[in-house]
């Protein structure tokens, strides 16, 4: 009974999470991630100035109309704005559902060179229950795939999809819906049709575990990369290439107990990322079994970030940026980013 009561709190959560026309803004970059993103812009890369931004991302003006969660960071979960009052109390007045990244970060596979291993299934349980205390309600756990020459290995690919099934199901039995996210990277010259092969093969081995692990697909959601040539692949693909090639590939591998996709960016720019989330809504309306949305740091972030550059005076007009890109991206869901509607 308990447990009943425990699974129908993840479906809804996970169902509220992609409901509408809203998506989820990722603001769950590592203390040096997120160090490396301000020094590139001068930004000091102080405890204070990280909390200065992640108080600017929350506080923007009407953000809840088209952001429905955002992903925070362990040190950003415990942080309180100028004013005193914790950032997970001011997302929740907005109306948006706090969420925690909980892997330690992806590490160098033994044995494999070139590729990694995301860690941080040790102590899990007990991180999970804290994050729950701290308002919580959803996780998120990373894993990269290279791909490349022999790439990637199947001790890879195993390995990645192994830990974030077992992150899963850790997930739901503390009462967290699990996003899953198993990133083929951007880097390389492949093919789009490569990414398609890879992207492929990762998510039919990963709800596979998923399967053995016992994970409610119901109280989940996946948030994959899109299928795309890689950064440097001398044939770049078109936006109704990469619509296709995405969800023709995810209607192949994901059950239709998901409730919903929610994609990560991965280096496109806020331009691509709508426009390709767009054409699939146009390309693919009604004929999808999940709700697909976007989860975006660097697409939604990047603008606002860089308008900000660490200065009190610029605040108003980087919340503006950080406004105009989850919306575009919400009119994506629509089939509407690009017809000036
Ligand atoms: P990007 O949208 O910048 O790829 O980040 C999404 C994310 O959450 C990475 O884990």
């Amino acid at each position: 009974m308990a447990d009943q009561v425990k699974t129908s709190a993840l479906i809804s959560t996970a169902r509220a999470l992609v409901a509408g026309d809203k998506g989820l803004l990722a603001m769950d970059e590592s203390t040096s991630t997120c160090n490396q993103r301000f020094a590139e812009l001068g930004i000091p890369q102080t405890v204070e100035a990280r909390r200065s931004y992640r108080e600017l991302l929350v506080t923007t003006p009407r953000l809840g109309e088209c952001i429905s969660g955002a992903i925070l960071y362990d040190e950003t979960i415990r942080q309180r704005t100028r004013e005193g009052t914790s950032l997970v109390e001011v997302l929740l007045r907005a109306g948006i559902i706090p969420g925690i990244k909980v892997d330690l970060g992806a590490k160098e596979l033994a044995g494999f060179p070139g590729e990694k291993v995301t860690e941080g299934l040790d102590g899990l349980r007990e991180r999970l229950t804290e994050y729950l205390q701290l308002g919580a309600r959803f996780a998120k756990w990373r894993a990269v795939i290279a791909t490349g020459e022999g790439l990637p290995t199947q001790a890879c690919m195993e390995a990645n999809v192994h830990a974030l099934a077992r992150y899963a199901a850790l997930c739901q039995e503390a009462g967290l819906v699990p996003i899953v996210e198993p990133e083929v990277l951007m880097d390389g010259s492949h093919t789009l049709e490569r990414c398609f092969g890879v992207t492929e093969e990762v998510l039919g081995m990963l709800f596979a575990q998923l399967y053995t692990q016992g994970v409610a697909l119901e109280g989940m959601l996946l948030k994959p990369s899109m299928v795309l040539a890689g950064k440097d692949c001398p044939q770049p693909s078109s936006v109704d290439q990469v619509a296709d090639a995405t969800v023709t590939c995810l209607l192949r591998t994901v059950p239709a107990a998901v409730p919903g996709i929610a994609f990560l960016s991965g280096g496109q720019s806020p331009e691509q990322a709508s426009r390709h989330l767009n054409a699939m809504h146009i390309r693919f309306e009604r004929k999808m079994p999940w709700a697909l949305t976007f989860s975006f740091a660097r697409a939604i972030q990047q603008p606002a970030l860089e308008i900000w550059k660490g200065q009190d005076a610029n605040v108003a007009a980087a919340q503006g940026a950080l406004y105009h890109w989850a919306s575009c991206n919400s009119a994506a869901r629509r089939r509407q980013y690009g017809t000036g509607v």
